[in-house]
């Protein structure tokens, strides 16, 4: 029994990753050296300062910043980051995503945010989503981020529901193993192979009714 769908926000429902990480990468640039997009999939779903400390050692410059100037940098990723999403709109959400959220509401499934971010207030606002969560938990919520599952936990509890009649939608390493540790089910939404670990696998939610994937969950059958 499905009673709470929790959608992580970046990468699942929305095309922020992208922006996420060509913010990391310029700052980056100005710092002397080249943040890959390989090594940005480490940044997924992991909070502004752990991100931060994630690229500082891509460069070799773990080091060299005092927590002043690392406060500084990631004010300044924030900075190039906010001016990317400030020009979203609703068609940036994608595809399938908004059909999905109705369709789990027409099944009487609470739909809840779990994400990292202290900017996924301002995003469903832009990308007119709000009205479709029960709840909303950010990075303003959250203290620990994942792979702790504490941001899982407390949707699931904002909302009344247990663990395991929850499923998670993550597009991260560390949102898989965070569903797992909260004893919750787990889709991986176009992740490819770092998300092995999520009980199924999609490629988007373009043409996923509700009904084919709470049947291809409780069959495990791995990819839908
Ligand atoms: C997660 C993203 O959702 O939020 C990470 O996957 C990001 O890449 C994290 O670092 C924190 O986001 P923000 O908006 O608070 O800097
Ligand atoms: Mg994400």
């Amino acid at each position: 029994m499905i009673a709470c769908c929790i959608f992580d926000l970046d990468g699942v429902l929305v095309d922020t990753a992208r922006y996420h990480y060509e913010a990391w990468a310029s700052l980056a640039r100005d710092l002397g050296f080249v943040f890959t997009p390989e090594q940005g999939e480490a940044t997924k779903g992991v909070s502004r300062m752990a991100s931060l400390e994630i690229v500082l050692r891509a460069g070799g410059l773990q080091d060299r910043f005092t927590a002043a100037e690392r406060e500084r940098l990631a004010a300044e990723k924030n900075a190039r980051y906010l001016a990317a999403v400030a020009r979203m709109t609703p068609a940036e959400v994608l595809p399938g995503v908004r059909d999905f959220l109705c369709d789990a509401a027409r099944h009487d499934v609470r739909r809840v945010l779990g994400s990292a971010s202290k900017n996924a207030a301002a995003i469903l606002d832009r990308c007119d989503l709000r009205a479709c969560f029960d709840a909303v938990i950010d990075g303003t919520l959250a203290t620990k981020a994942k792979p702790d599952p504490e941001v899982f936990l407390r949707g699931a509890a904002a909302v009344g529901a247990a663990p395991d009649t929850c499923v998670v939608f993550e597009d991260a390493a560390a949102g898989i193993e965070a569903a797992m540790r909260g004893g919750m089910r787990s889709v991986g939404v176009a992740g490819g192979e770092s998300l092995a670990a999520a009980t199924l696998r999609i490629d988007s939610f373009e043409g996923c009714s509700f009904e084919a994937l709470a049947a291809a969950l409780e069959r495990k059958t791995g990819d839908l």
